[in-house]
């Protein structure tokens, strides 16, 4: 635990705009983010998972680790995550590249990725996201903001909508989290 807070910490300050927090989500975040995944069926991915603490709570929610995709950016977290989740897969690239792991049929994505820190890759990820998806699978994302961490129009320009599933104020610093499904027409 100090450890990853450590190298965290490290990685905060050597890439400020892609890490965008002061120390990993408490374990009342993970649970919320990945409430509901034990009726999920399909493969579950998760993106910007930094040292893992959703990883761990996503596990803990009886999911197997073959099940697991991790897509990371950064190589020290990356290196992390392998040596602590054994038989979980683990790809050091960015999300954007989901659709190129041959991964189908996604029942849920979970998302640490700063998509509000960085509107512009809003679009990049969301949208492939949903394109590897199940009909009814879902988006589940982490943002500090009291509001959906997409704006309306670029929600409906990709085909979602989000509804909040809750706020965590025993965080560092408080969160929110908002859930993204496919509009119904
Ligand atoms: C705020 S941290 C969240 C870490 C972890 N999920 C947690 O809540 O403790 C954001 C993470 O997203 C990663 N990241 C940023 N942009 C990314 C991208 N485009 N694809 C994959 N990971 C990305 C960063 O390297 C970092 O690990």
């Amino acid at each position: 635990m100090a450890k990853d807070f450590a190298v965290f910490l490290g990685e905060m300050l050597r890439r400020p705009t892609e890490v965008s927090a002061i120390a990993p989500s408490s374990a009342a975040v993970a649970r919320l983010m990945t409430e509901g995944l034990e009726t999920v069926t399909g493969p579950i991915v998760e993106i910007g998972p930094g040292t893992g603490s959703f990883t761990k709570a996503i596990l803990a929610r009886g999911i197997a680790p073959e099940r697991l995709t991790l897509l990371e950016l950064n190589a020290r977290f990356c290196e992390t995550l392998r040596a602590k989740f054994p038989g979980v897969r683990v790809e050091c690239r960015p999300a954007q590249e989901i659709e190129k792991l041959g991964l189908r049929d996604v029942g849920a994505v979970i998302s640490g990725v700063p998509v509000l820190a960085r509107p512009t890759i809003q679009r990049e990820i969301v949208g492939p996201c949903f394109r590897v998806m199940r009909p009814d699978g879902f988006f589940v994302q982490i943002t500090y903001s009291p509001s959906a961490p997409i704006p309306e129009d670029v929600q409906r320009e990709l085909g979602v909508v989000a509804t909040k599933r809750g706020t965590v104020w025993a965080n560092l610093p408080p969160a929110r989290v908002f859930v993204f499904r496919r509009r119904s027409h």
